[in-house]
């Protein structure tokens, strides 16, 4: 298991995702993340190493409210990207950016404060990853199979992205898990 979650101005790419690579089902669909239990303490570590949250404008619009991010534990400065921010409802600590996105970050970085930043977003974190711009991958990986809905990185024809293990002796280590289906799941 990794080490604890540190506050350290990281551009921090952050998800639960299902054992196949997706973070939201088909039409954002969250309902899949029912029933999946997370290790004690992990909200209030994430609660308390984010700054700010950079998220876009499809995840806003299926789920308008920052009350829920991490249980309700944290709130702080929330940034949505969009191309088209005039017809965004106007939401207490939520900030609609139409800009580049390593401007984006930067706003965001300024804000967290020396916290993290979480990109909670699917696609400004391809964006991110292919300008260099990402610090950190957080991942917690619920015991489901999805088939269809969001990818963590939808990216067909492009070059593999080799990740580096974080907390672990061998940093290209594979890691190893063991599953079996719920007989009517
Ligand atoms: N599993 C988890 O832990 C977790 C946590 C949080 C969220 N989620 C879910 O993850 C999903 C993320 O979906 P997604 O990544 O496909 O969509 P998204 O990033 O939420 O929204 C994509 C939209 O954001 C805007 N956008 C993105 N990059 C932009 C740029 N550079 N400039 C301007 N606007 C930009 C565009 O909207 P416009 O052109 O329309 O403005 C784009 O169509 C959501 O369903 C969300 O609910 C999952």
């Amino acid at each position: 298991m990794p080490s604890a979650q540190t506050a350290a101005g990281k551009v921090l790419w952050h998800f639960t995702m299902s054992l196949d690579g997706f973070v939201a089902g088909p039409d954002h669909a969250m309902d899949w993340m029912a029933g999946t239990s997370f290790r004690p303490g992990l909200e209030e570590e994430y609660a308390g190493t984010t700054g700010a949250v950079l998220g876009g404008r499809d995840g806003w619009d299926a789920f308008p409210d920052t009350s829920g991010i991490y249980g309700g534990r944290w709130k702080g400065p929330v940034f949505v990207l969009t191309n088209h921010p005039e017809d965004a409802r106007p939401a207490d600590g939520v900030t609609f950016l139409c800009c580049d996105v390593a401007e984006a970050v930067r706003i965001g970085l300024d804000a967290a404060d020396g916290g993290n930043l979480e990109v909670l977003s699917a696609s400004i974190g391809r964006q991110l990853l292919q300008r260099g711009l990402i610090d950190e991958i957080a991942l917690h990986v619920a015991p489901v199979l999805l088939g269809d809905g969001i990818r963590l990185f939808d990216n067909p024809g492009g070059a593999p992205v080799r990740l580096e293990l974080l907390g672990g002796a061998d940093p290209s280590a594979a890691v190893d898990v063991r599953y079996r289906p719920v007989a009517d799941g």
